[in-house]
């Protein structure tokens, strides 16, 4: 039985460790934040986007959702609190709320893992290379690492794409206290991953780079299990460092960072970066926020520990 009308949410999210190195199957950190997208779809006469046609070349996550899906002459509305190529997981949320709508518009059960793997694919096929962190972020919820030790959460599923693999599972959220600040500058996720990708291809020094970023992620996930903040701390800005000398920063995130740390236990780019957000890591978020906005960006004290996709 088709059902007819159906709305979708799903949550941003933000990296806490690991981003661009995840990529080639190192491990990271991701939690979902309190600002989601809402996905309505409806059967129509005709595919149209909030009253527009959709467009493959503007909308392409859109599109491969609509084409591998096989359901045509849809209605889609969208609605969202995430502010898109911000580095906080807009597509993500997009591709899994929509995902969501589209299995339950053709009345199927709903399993997270098939939403999550939907939604790897769509990005993966988007941004020509991605892992399915941001993905299974928004689909599970709560806290996602990859590739962790097993002793740090519960085992929910693997993804696997040309060379690389990654185990996914579900961590108890840090009960710690993060503030986003939003370069107001847009981030291009796949020019910066093929930036990397070809950073890589011809430099060994790169791969040592996304190496090391791996390591430290490793270090912070120990702080995670620990409950040492500072160690956590200081394991995000040693990442900023590396992601910035792998060429992913910008002078606003490095200024955002760099303030931050006055009052913070560490901070970092969070996302893709060049542009985007930064997060930091304290227990003084108002002076955070104040010091965010002196410096050009848009602050928000971030609310972790929410739940994945849902359907109405
Ligand atoms: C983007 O939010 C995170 C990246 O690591 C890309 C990915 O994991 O697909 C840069």
């Amino acid at each position: 039985m088709f059902r007819k009308d159906i709305v979708a949410s799903s949550p941003g999210k933000f990296i806490l460790l690991g981003e661009h190195a995840v990529v080639y199957g190192k491990p990271a950190v991701a939690l979902a934040i309190n600002k989601r997208f809402l996905c309505r779809v409806q059967l129509g006469e005709i595919d149209a986007l909030n009253g527009m046609p959709i467009n493959p070349k503007i909308h392409p996550h859109i599109s491969y959702i609509l084409k591998t899906s096989g359901v045509t002459n849809v209605t889609i509305h969208t609605q969202s609190e995430i502010p898109s190529s911000s580095g906080l997981g807009s597509s993500a949320a997009l591709c899994t709320s929509l995902s969501a709508a589209i299995r339950a518009i053709k009345g199927e059960n709903i399993d997270v893992k098939d939403l999550a793997n939907d939604a790897f694919n769509a990005e993966y096929e988007v941004q020509r290379g991605a892992s399915p962190l941001d993905t299974s972020c928004s689909a599970f919820g709560k806290g996602i690492a990859l590739n962790c030790p097993k002793s740090m959460g519960k085992y929910i599923w693997t993804a696997e794409k040309e060379r690389n693999k990654w185990d996914i599972f579900e961590i108890p959220v840090p009960k710690m206290t993060f503030v986003v600040g939003y370069t107001g500058i847009k981030a291009h996720t796949g020019q910066l991953v093929e930036r990397v990708r070809k950073y890589k291809k011809h430099n060994k020094f790169a791969t040592d780079i996304v190496n090391e970023i791996g390591d430290v992620t490793f270090e912070g996930m120990d702080c995670i299990s620990k409950y040492d903040v500072t160690g956590l701390g200081r394991a995000m800005t040693k990442s900023h460092k590396l992601l910035s000398i792998l060429g992913v920063s910008c002078r606003e995130l490095d200024k955002l960072v760099s303030a931050s740390l006055k009052y913070s236990y560490g901070a970092k780019l969070t996302g893709s970066g060049g542009g985007g957000s930064m997060i930091a890591l304290t227990d003084k978020p108002d002076k955070v926020c104040e010091t965010i906005r002196l410096h050009g960006g848009m602050p928000f004290i971030i609310k972790t520990d929410v739940p994945g996709v849902t359907l109405e």
